[in-house]
């Protein structure tokens, strides 16, 4: 049984932060947000709004979309590594909220590669027909582990979820390849340090381009697929530049990529999904369009999916 994309919905927060917001509270300035990173503002969550609220809207948007009802869940996945408390998980408790009866429940830590891990893991189940229906949620609240006095990592984040609901498609659409690693040597260069995340810019932004471009033309290549045949990239969405060498690795031209991070900033592991979804609205996927998602993340994590698109 093949696995694909049913439905899609995402959740962001109201309240925009602009980059003239931030060069009135710390040492920085628009145009060298902009010019390093791409972005011009992100969503920020209020205090009464956490994790598993964004995750819940963006989860009741998928189901609205998949045309699927929370009694047919058989699995909740929730990607995230600012779940509102370490347990019960956010996926328990989007469960009890979504009325989700019969779904099992649990979530899962790959940072920003974490939609991708649920992706592949929901798949699975799909795969092997033990459960037909699964709900995945990427949702992260970074704003609660920003240290605002830190200018290297204050600048880069925002908050959001994004949903979608994996079940069996027709041969030869859904899921096609997909490659998940991570290497924990790395994980000093990226991580929560006591009550913020703490980075080495320059040494992530090394092994994402690398891992981006690298990890893109594997599934391609496990799909028997070539770069010409990609009809939109959907990468992680954490620095315009990791994302343009991403898609000058594929050779494709810069309407073939779906781009959120002017916007949102980098959500982590929301990122992919938001971008999806937007492309979707933007009724600019078409049946059986070749896409490819790929993420890297605090771990270090990766992942990669190519998705032929339609049910
Ligand atoms: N405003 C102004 N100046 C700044 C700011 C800021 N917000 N932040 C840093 N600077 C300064 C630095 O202090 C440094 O000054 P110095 O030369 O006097 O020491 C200077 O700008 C240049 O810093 P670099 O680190 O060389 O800047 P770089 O071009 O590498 O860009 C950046 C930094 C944007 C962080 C880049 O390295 C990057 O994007 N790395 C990848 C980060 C990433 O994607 N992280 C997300 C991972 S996802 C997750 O798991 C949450």
């Amino acid at each position: 049984m093949n696995a694909g994309i049913l439905g899609l919905g995402r959740y962001l927060p109201e309240k925009i932060v602009t980059n003239a917001d931030l060069e009135k509270v710390m040492d920085t300035s628009d145009e060298w947000i902009r010019t390093r990173t791409g972005i011009e503002q992100r969503r920020i969550a209020n205090d009464d709004i956490d994790t598993s609220d964004m995750a819940y809207e963006a989860a009741t948007a998928a189901l609205k979309n998949a045309d699927v009802s929370a009694e047919e869940i058989d699995l909740i996945l929730v990607a995230t590594v600012t779940p509102d408390r370490p347990f019960p998980s956010m996926a328990c408790v989007i469960q009890e909220r979504l009325g989700a009866k019969k779904a099992a429940a649990m979530d899962v830590s790959a940072a920003c590669a974490g939609f991708m891990y649920a992706m592949i893991t929901a798949q699975q189940f799909i795969q092997t027909g033990v459960y037909k229906n699964v709900l995945i949620v990427g949702v992260e609240k970074l704003s609660k582990i920003t240290n605002w006095d830190d200018r290297n990592t204050a600048v880069l984040f925002g908050d959001g979820a994004g949903a979608a609901v994996v079940g069996p498609v027709s041969e030869g659409r859904g899921i096609l390849s997909f490659e998940l690693g991570a290497d924990g040597s790395g994980g000093k260069h990226l991580l929560q340090d006591g009550e913020y995340i703490t980075m080495n810019g320059r040494e992530v932004f090394k092994f994402a381009v690398r891992q981006m471009g690298e990890s893109s033309l594997n599934v391609l290549d496990k799909a028997g697929l070539k770069k010409e045949d990609v009809d939109l990239l959907v990468p992680h969405q954490a620095n315009i530049r990791i994302m343009e060498a991403s898609r000058e690795r594929l050779g494709l031209p810069v309407e073939k990529m779906a781009k959120t991070v002017h916007k949102y900033g980098n959500t982590s592991a929301a990122s992919i999904p938001i971008a999806l979804v937007e492309e979707m609205e933007a009724g600019k996927i078409k049946e059986d369009d070749l896409i490819v998602m790929v993420g890297f993340g605090g771990g270090l994590t990766w992942g990669a999916i190519a998705l032929r698109w339609g049910k």
